[in-house]
């Protein structure tokens, strides 16, 4: 039978995308700031705006709605926010000379943060809504076409995942052979830096069931990559299918008998939450790739005491020989701060020598930012940015070493590559290694969604060139 007019993808697409829509009539704009759980949260908020009405859009002139979906990690991410608004003022004021609305939204853990501030400070903001709150966006927004100010941070009793719609299987589809799927939202762990307690609230994980659904949703559609998203994902817990209480781990082994799902990821951990059975799974399970990114912040143990982590140093080069001895090819990456209060040149000293010992395949590294309302904030000895400065520099020399040393390490290995999408310059595809990075390979090597078998010929400043093998 011939389909002329519907997509091949579109076969067997599930009963509840046969639902009529209302017409997409309005468009909204989302730009996203920060995290992997931002991008997926921006695509939740899409989904629950398509079945409102609001068709995507690239161009943010042409928006009816324009959301700013923020971070609040480090002052800078939060400040972008405003220079952001600050330029959407004159497309708002541009719009509304012709006659056309420009409804302005902040989203996310700025808006959390920051709340009714935000439209004191920009007044052009229409709508702010936090993370916890998002399945009721539809109703904001009707609140807001009408001419009304609304702030809607109060944290949800309802399960947010509940009520967010479902993207219909073309749009999946659209998005790609890998995606996002948050399983654990939030924090309790209290690290005196970190905002995140207080944006995403305490910590709280989805049911087995809800994620199992949305992972088989996913594989249908095509996607054969999938990361596990959570502030402290390795804290996840749910009762599972047989009754018994599931770690991480189990939920690994689970998502990996779904068909078409061949490789699977999260993030991001604490080295307090990485279990037995978690690192069994890097063990036994195939479809785990060999990456992990487990933060460390840093070396020294009296300002992992002051960073209220709760390990010293020494646990975690322990764990990391554990977590090798499993799975001796893993990548491992982490996150590291300099600067925090009362950080010594000795201390800093120690988190070189941690990086040495642990030699990563990638790291992200920060000058601390003081956070108003955390603990570090209040403390005394901060130290000086030009301190910090220096510190920085020298702490991102050697992890960029470490970096190219693990990428020339693999020219002339033969590895897996899963095909993501067409490369930036012609005759090129993108793939993804096990370790994540990007392989640049010859267009014809394969078709998006397949995995390839490739040499690595050389490697670039954060990707691998590579040849059907
Ligand atoms: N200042 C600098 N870096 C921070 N991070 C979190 N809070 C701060 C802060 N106040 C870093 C940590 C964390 C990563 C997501 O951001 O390294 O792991
Ligand atoms: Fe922030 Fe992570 Fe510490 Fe939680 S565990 S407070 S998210 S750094």
């Amino acid at each position: 039978m011939e389909l002329n007019t519907i997509e091949r993808d579109d076969i067997g697409a599930a009963a509840e995308d046969l639902v009529v829509l209302p017409a997409a009539t309005r468009k909204v704009f989302v730009k996203t700031y920060g995290c992997q759980m931002n991008v997926y949260d921006s695509q939740r908020m899409t989904d629950a705006l398509a079945i409102d009405g609001y068709a995507a859009t690239d161009a943010i002139g042409e928006a009816d709605l324009v959301l700013l979906n923020t971070c609040h990690i480090r002052e800078k991410a939060a400040e972008k926010v405003y220079s952001e608004l600050g330029r959407i003022r004159e497309l708002k004021a541009e719009r509304a000379k012709a006659g056309r609305e420009m409804l302005v939204g902040v989203a996310g853990c700025v808006a959390q943060a920051e709340g009714a501030e935000i439209i004191r400070r920009s007044p052009l903001v229409d709508l702010v809504i936090g993370p916890q709150t998002y399945h009721r966006l539809p109703g904001v927004l009707a609140k807001a076409r009408s001419g009304e100010k609304i702030v809607e941070t109060d944290y949800a009793v309802e399960d947010k995942f509940e009520h967010l719609p479902q993207p219909k299987r073309a749009e999946l589809i659209r998005r790609g052979v890998t995606a996002f799927l948050t399983v654990q939202e939030g924090c309790d762990k209290f690290c005196t830096f970190c905002v995140v307690p207080y944006t995403r609230g305490s910590e709280v994980s989805r049911p087995v069931a809800q994620i199992v659904a949305e992972a088989e949703r996913l594989a249908d559609a095509g996607v054969r990559e999938v990361t596990l998203l959570g502030q402290n994902v390795n804290a996840w817990h749910g009762r599972g299918e047989d009754s018994e209480e599931w770690g991480l781990g189990r939920l690994l082994f689970r998502l990996a008998e779904i068909p078409g799902l061949a490789r699977l990821r999260y993030t991001t951990s604490h080295p307090r939450d990485m279990d037995d059975e978690l690192i069994a799974a890097h063990r036994d399970l195939p479809a785990l790739m060999p990456y992990l990114h487990l933060p460390v912040q840093s070396g020294s143990d009296r300002i992992l005491k002051a960073m209220n982590r709760r390990h010293m140093a020494k646990d975690y080069l322990t764990l990391i020989d554990r977590i090798r001895a499993a799975r001796n090819d893993i990548a491992l990456s982490g996150d590291f701060i300099v600067g925090f209060p009362g950080e010594t040149e000795a201390d800093f000293e120690a988190t070189m020598q941690l990086v040495e010992d642990v030699n990563y395949a990638s790291a992200f590294s920060f000058k601390y930012s003081p956070r108003p309302g955390t603990p570090g904030a209040e403390m005394n000895d901060q130290v000086p940015e030009a301190v910090k400065d220096e510190r920085l520099q020298r702490l991102q020399a050697l992890l960029l070493k470490q970096q190219q040393h693990f990428g020339a390490s693999l020219v002339g290995k033969t590895i897996d590559t899963l095909i993501e999408k067409p490369g930036r310059q012609a005759g090129q595809k993108v793939g993804r290694s096990p370790w994540l990075q990007p392989v640049i390979v010859d267009e014809k090597a394969g078709e998006i969604g397949d995995i390839i078998r490739v040499r690595i010929t050389k490697t670039g400043y954060n990707s691998l060139f590579a040849e059907l093998a």
